[in-house]
Formats: structure tokens, C-alpha cells, sequence
């Protein structure tokens, strides 16, 4: 008989419960201690798919033997969509205070949408090549305001030249961060956000909660994608081509940080079509992705 798990998967405007059964599980099990391949059912973790019938699905769970953090590449599943307005809302958000600006999203995620574990980035922070790129949208329009949720930013190294909007719900009004004004302000909701910059252009940096409200508002998303095995427990949206269309995307084939290739995509929404910010992101906010990973191949020598 096939056991079944049903996990519960958070989609881009769905929510979506996977089915696993048991049997067409491949038991590959990453936990270093002791190697155990065994699993035990979970209903309460949330995963991530991957994008393509290949792609494997990792499923944290932990360990029999010594209760570490384990994960199982699963085979790839059918999805069940249900509950189909969950973002919806969140759209409507945007429109009921007006805002005027442009939103985009930038996130760095492996091959099935992961882009966090324990708190950190999956592949660590010595990844020069996506921090260039990070720098580079993040500076590249001086006014916008970086929004970010509690978690993340108090990871986040100093980031010089750059305005924050920090999320949480420890604050009750705007709140200056540090009890000082230099580098922006602690808000307790996103309405309060918007109320107060709705025509200011705004760049969400992450983590996974703010990505999950933010994405319905999203006009444009900056995407790395780094492939590579690595553990994950938290997840962006599922971005595809039928909610977006590509407007720029770089390969950098054996990248000098992992061997690997890395993909650097720049997706412009559906909401955002024909829209006032299409125009703002493609004559004066986009720009090319390896003009700005690789100025030095694009500068001019004047004489
Ligand atoms: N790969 C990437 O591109 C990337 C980028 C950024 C982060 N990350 C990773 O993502 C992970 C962190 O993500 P996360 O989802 O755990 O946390 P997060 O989104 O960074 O922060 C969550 C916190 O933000 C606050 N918050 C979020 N939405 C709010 C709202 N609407 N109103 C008020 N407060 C709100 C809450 O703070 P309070 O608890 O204080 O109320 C909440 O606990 C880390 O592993 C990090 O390394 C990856």
C-alpha cells in the first residue's frame, strides 16, 4: 500500500498541498552525522517545488537516529492547486493607497526556490559576484527605500548609502532605527508603509515573509538563480513565465564563486504591463544585467 504525506506549499497567488507517497520517494537523506536514510512524516513543514519534473524537491525533516536536521530529495509530485485569491488581496492592498511607485523584489534563490537556512543564505556569504549585483540594484536609484523584514535586516552587514524600511511587529507607529534618523525607520504594517510613501520607489530585499506579501505588488524582480545542492528552510515565490516576462537574462557559465553557473534574471510582472512603471522600469530604471556585473568589458576609453 502507498503512504501518502500532504504537505502544505505556499505558490506565487495559490496555496497548494502536495502529495508524496512514500513509495516514490528517493531516500536520499543529507544528515551528516549519521547518514540515516530514513524519514518521518511531517504535515507541518513548508516546501518548496522545483520548476521542472526534474527538479528534486528537498523536504526538511530530521533524523531518526540522532535528530538533526535531515532532508529528502523527493521525486518530483503533482500539485493540487487550491485557494486561489490568497495574494489577491494583497494586490488590492496596493491599489487601495494609491501607491505610485515602482516595487521591485530582489532575491538570490538555488534551482527550487530556496533562499534561506537557519537563518543565513543557503550558499554562505562569500558570493562576491551576487553582492556586486545586489549593490548595483539596490544603488542604483539613490531615493528608493529598501524594505526588509526584522529577520534579515538584523543580519544584514553595514550597507552604506542605502535608506531602510524594516518590518515588525515589535514597534506600535514609525519608529527611527537605532533611535536615530540616518538610516531609516522600523514600521509595525505594510498599510503604514505605503500610506506614507506612495510614490516613493520601493525595493524589497527579503527575507521569505516580506517576498510572500510583497509579490502581488512586485512591478519588477531581480533574480539570481544558483545551482548547487543546498539545505534550505525558507522559500520565495514560484516565479514562472505565465505571471511574468523576461526583460533581460545573464549566464555566467563556471562562476568564480561556486564552479557552477549562476543566472541573472530581471522579470517584469504582469501587474506592471503596459502599465505607467513599465515605461519607468524600461527607459530609466532597468538596466543590463552584464553591464553591470562586468562594467570593465562596457567602459569607454576616451583618449
Ligand atoms: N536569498 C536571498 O535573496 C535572501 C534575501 C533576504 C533574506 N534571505 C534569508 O531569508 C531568511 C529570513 O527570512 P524570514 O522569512 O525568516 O524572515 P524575514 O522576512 O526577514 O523577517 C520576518 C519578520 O519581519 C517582520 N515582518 C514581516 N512582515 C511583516 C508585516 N507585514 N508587518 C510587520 N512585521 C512584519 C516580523 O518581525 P517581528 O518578529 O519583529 O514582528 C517577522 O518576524 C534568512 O535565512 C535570510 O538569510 C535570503
Amino acid at each position: 500500500m502507498t503512504e501518502a504525506t500532504e504537505i502544505p506549499v505556499i505558490g506565487n497567488d495559490k496555496v497548494t498541498t502536495v502529495s508524496i507517497p512514500v513509495k516514490a520517494t528517493r531516500r536520499i537523506v543529507l544528515c551528516n552525522e549519521c547518514e540515516d536514510g530514513s524519514y518521518r512524516r511531517s504535515t507541518k513543514r513548508k516546501v518548496r517545488v522545483g520548476n521542472s519534473p526534474t527538479d528534486p524537491v528537498l523536504i526538511p525533516h530530521e533524523c531518526k537516529e540522532c535528530g538533526h536536521e535531515a532532508f529528502i530529495e523527493a521525486a518530483w509530485v503533482e500539485l493540487v492547486w487550491e485557494n486561489a485569491n490568497l495574494d489577491a488581496s494583497r494586490n488590492m492592498l496596493r491599489d487601495q493607497y494609491g501607491h505610485a511607485g515602482v516595487i521591485s523584489l530582489i532575491w538570490a534563490r538555488t534551482h527550487n526556490f530556496g533562499i534561506g537556512h537557519k537563518g543565513d543564505l543557503p550558499w554562505g556569504r562569500d558570493f562576491p559576484t551576487d553582492l556586486k549585483w545586489f549593490k548595483a540594484v539596490t544603488t542604483h536609484n539613490p531615493k528608493a527605500l529598501l524594505v526588509v523584514g526584522r529577520e534579515t535586516y538584523e543580519g544584514l552587514p553595514p550597507l552604506p548609502d542605502r535608506q531602510f524600511a524594516v518590518l515588525t511587529t515589535s514597534v506600535s507607529e514609525k519608529t527611527p532605527i537605532d533611535g536615530t534618523e540616518g538610516n531609516g525607520y522600523y514600521y509595525p504594517d505594510i498599510p503604514t508603509l505605503l500610506e506614507e510613501h506612495s510614490e516613493t520607489d520601493l525595493i524589497v530585499i527579503g527575507g521569505g515573509h516580506c517576498y510572500k506579501q510583497w509579490f502581488a505588488m512586485a512591478d519588477v524582480v531581480y533574480e539570481t538563480i544558483i545551482y548547487g545542492s543546498y539545505p534550505v528552510d525558507v522559500f520565495c515565490p514560484m516565479l514562472n513565465a505565465d505571471n511574468f516576462t523576461n526583460l533581460d537574462s545573464h549566464c555566467v557559465k563556471n562562476c568564480d564563486d561556486t564552479g557552477k553557473p549562476v543566472v541573472f534574471n530581471i522579470w517584469l510582472s504582469n501587474r506592471a504591463k503596459g502599465s505607467i512603471e513599465e515605461h519607468i522600469i524600461r527607459d530609466r530604471w532597468n538596466f543590463k544585467v552584464e553591464e553591470k556585473l562586468f562594467p570593465e568589458k562596457f567602459t569607454t576609453i576616451s583618449e
